[in-house]
């Protein structure tokens, strides 16, 4: 069994097993419909238990249209209506019960220490559904909706984030290092990927370009991305925040830096940050980029069963 926790720790040539059998997964379920589950069940028989202490839609529903396309079965537990939620059981007795009833565990959460925790716990998988550090489902899907559009591997292609150094963006920096692609970031100065990112790309011997100008950093690219400004485990000063964010709006005049055919990707849920021209524009994929939540963590949950074809 394998967990599916950061991506910086999963090695490239795993992460992109897991978006091979994506994009094969996918072709063969033109003709399905959404629960009908693929011929080869491979989960079948197993129970999967996602559990998350804040808000989701895409990640939770993507889910579990996942697990049902696989074969197995699904819960979704409230960490307010579970014993651990309301601290009168241990985190290592709950790990227990859930490896006792289920077979996987995936868990959102506002702490990558609990995630760490159970994972020492646990005797069945763990997938982080997003946490403080990073988003790892929501960016492998990412780069399988890039080169699906693109039709090129990502290490040919110019990547540009605008926005905050957040969950999103660090995964994004992670993949950065496991493919090898160029990414440029264009954000205030004041919010640069922190010092320990630097050196972690550092010792991997890549290099990403920070920007403060945000027109500088969409020269070229082949994509955009962005996320909203404040993130929800995020304690800064909102208001002020968003005022420090206000010449980094993506809007049309910015989209016209980039290459002609760029495209725009957010996962959503989005704020101020991206005009609405430009979020339903025709430059924008971000449907289509929930849509593959579904395909790639269908491979994510394969990878962490060792069932990759
Ligand atoms: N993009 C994403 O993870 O969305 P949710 O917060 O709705 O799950
Ligand atoms: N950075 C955002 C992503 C939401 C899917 C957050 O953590 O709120």
């Amino acid at each position: 069994m394998k967990n599916f926790i950061n991506l910086k720790d999963i090695p490239a040539k795993d992460l992109r097993k897991i978006l091979n059998d994506a994009k094969k997964r996918k072709k063969k379920r033109k003709k399905l419909s959404t629960l009908d589950v693929d011929k080869d069940r491979p989960l079948k028989g197993k129970m999967l238990i996602q559990m998350y202490e804040k808000q989701s839609s895409r990640t939770r529903l993507s889910f579990h249209i996942a697990i049902n396309q696989l074969g197995a079965g699904s819960i979704i537990v409230k960490a307010s209506e579970l014993h651990l939620g309301k601290g009168e059981e241990s985190l290592a007795d709950t790990a227990k019960i859930l490896s006792t009833y289920g077979d996987g565990f995936m868990l959102r959460t506002d702490s990558d220490k609990k995630i760490e925790d159970f994972s020492k716990n646990l005797k069945i998988p763990i997938i982080n559904l997003l946490s403080p550090s990073s988003h790892p489902c929501q960016v492998l899907s990412d780069i399988f909706t890039v080169e699906e559009i693109k039709k090129k591997p990502i290490s040919k292609l110019n990547i540009t984030w605008i926005g905050d150094s957040n969950n999103v963006l660090n995964s994004l920096i992670a993949t950065s290092v496991k493919f090898k692609f160029q990414l440029n970031i264009g954000c205030p100065k004041n919010y640069r990927p922190p010092k320990f990112i630097m050196n972690w790309l550092k010792k991997n011997k890549r290099k990403i370009k920070v920007y403060n100008d945000p027109k500088k950093a969409a020269k070229n690219a082949d994509v955009i991305f962005s996320d909203k400004v404040v993130s929800l485990n995020d304690r800064a000063n909102k208001a002020k925040k968003i005022k420090d964010f206000k010449n980094y709006r993506i809007n049309s005049s910015l989209i016209k830096c980039a290459k002609r055919d760029v495209i725009f990707l957010h996962c959503l849920p989005r704020g101020n940050e991206v005009s609405e021209d430009v979020f339903l524009g025709n430059k924008s994929r971000v449907w289509q980029q929930a849509l593959n939540r579904v395909h790639v963590q269908k491979s994510i949950l394969l990878y962490c069963f060792e069932k990759l074809r």
